[in-house]
């Protein structure tokens, strides 16, 4: 009986020492496991008479329970024990400023599409959005280009292969098709401007493969030139946020507009910066003109009776030119640093009411 105690008082020690739950298994697998201290007493119980093998049969197994019991209640205490050390070790303080973390910001070019939006929507012009690719009809011959144009080839467009039927479709070169899917879709009066994406190839500082253009649509009876220019300068005062903006008319080609012209804002680039509203010199920064009768015609529009006027612009260089970045391919090089430090809040949607930028 005493070697019984003795091994109970042993046993449930080293259960009380225990200082971790792989030291506790341990002595489980000594005390109770099958090869543990209990079962080779239980063992010896076969060379005893009956009634001793009950008696003291019984007080082994009471030795064992007590012993379970202890392992059980020390597996618990030490669980909690672990439970409440994690939990102090992975507290928070929700009342702490949270970290810097990186938030994502509006690229520069959706940002200035969204406020050339904002402009011409409170000038009454509804936005009308196409396909990126195109047919040659849409981006090409409807538009009055002569056959054998040189923006056809290979060298500016990005042609497809030809279907079956031998057509060759191509990612547009300009928003212009939109003007001719406009007026195919819509009577006149008709007052669109069409935002989006173009495709050349070409890339230097001041061009990239893929851009942003946003085209512009007027055809109504008795439009004429001085509805072109008053719309564009006030375009452009309210773009720069600047009344003082003076643009100049240069008379120029395109096979869609007759007359066309290009626009120019005046500026100063003497400090190797552009100034917009002030100096001497004059920067391209859009296309213009009276929509040609043939293209008119090629739509389905009579052009004795309805007149209009168009006009296309790069989104990335007004914005270049309005944020002041350097090189065009920087754009669309996805690169974070340049994201957060050219990128817009995504909160600040532009408003002419509140201000633009
Ligand atoms: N489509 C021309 C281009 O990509 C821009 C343009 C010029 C559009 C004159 C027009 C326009 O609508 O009237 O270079």
């Amino acid at each position: 009986m005493t070697d019984l105690v003795t091994l109970e008082a042993d046993l449930l020690a080293q259960v009380a020492a225990a200082a971790d739950l792989s030291a506790l298994d341990a002595v489980r697998v000594a005390a109770v496991g099958k090869q543990g201290a209990v079962s080779a007493l239980l063992k010896t119980l076969g060379s005893l008479s009956p009634d001793e093998r009950r008696d003291r049969g019984g007080q082994i197994n009471g030795l064992r329970d007590r012993v379970q019991t202890a392992l059980n209640d020390r597996r618990a205490a030490l669980e909690t024990a672990e439970l409440d050390r994690r939990l102090a070790a992975e507290r928070l303080d929700l009342t702490l400023p949270a970290p810097h973390v990186r938030r994502g910001a509006v690229h520069p070019t959706m940002q200035v599409m969204d406020e050339m939006i904002a402009i011409f929507a409170t000038l009454g012009f509804a936005v009308a959005e196409g396909p990126d690719i195109e047919d040659d009809f849409h981006n090409f011959t409807a538009l009055n280009f002569p056959p054998k144009h040189p923006a056809r080839e290979m060298h500016d467009t990005f042609f497809f292969e030809p279907d079956d039927k031998g057509e060759r479709k191509l990612l547009r070169t300009h928003t212009s098709p939109m003007q001719v899917r406009t007026m195919i879709a819509q009577k006149p009066p008709i007052r669109i401007i069409s935002p989006g994406r173009t495709y050349r190839c070409d890339s230097d500082q001041t061009h990239t493969p893929m851009f942003h253009q946003v085209e512009g649509l007027v055809i109504d009876r008795n439009i004429h030139m001085g509805h072109l220019k008053w719309t564009l300068e006030t375009f452009v005062a309210r773009f720069f946020e600047n009344d003082q903006v003076t643009t100049r008319f240069r008379p120029h080609h395109f096979p869609f507009t007759e007359p066309s012209a290009e626009v120019d804002v005046q500026c100063d680039r003497s400090g190797g910066e552009i100034r917009i509203g002030q100096g001497t010199d004059w920067l391209e920064i859009l296309g213009c003109g009276m929509v040609h009768p043939n293209v008119l015609r090629a739509c389905g529009i009579d052009p004795d009776e309805f007149q209009g006027f168009a006009f296309g612009m790069g989104v990335d260089r007004l914005g270049m030119l309005k944020y002041g970045m350097p090189d065009l391919r920087d754009m669309f090089a996805s690169d974070v640093r340049w994201l957060s430090h050219y990128g817009f809040s995504a909160f600040a949607a532009p408003n002419p009411a509140s201000g633009l930028s």
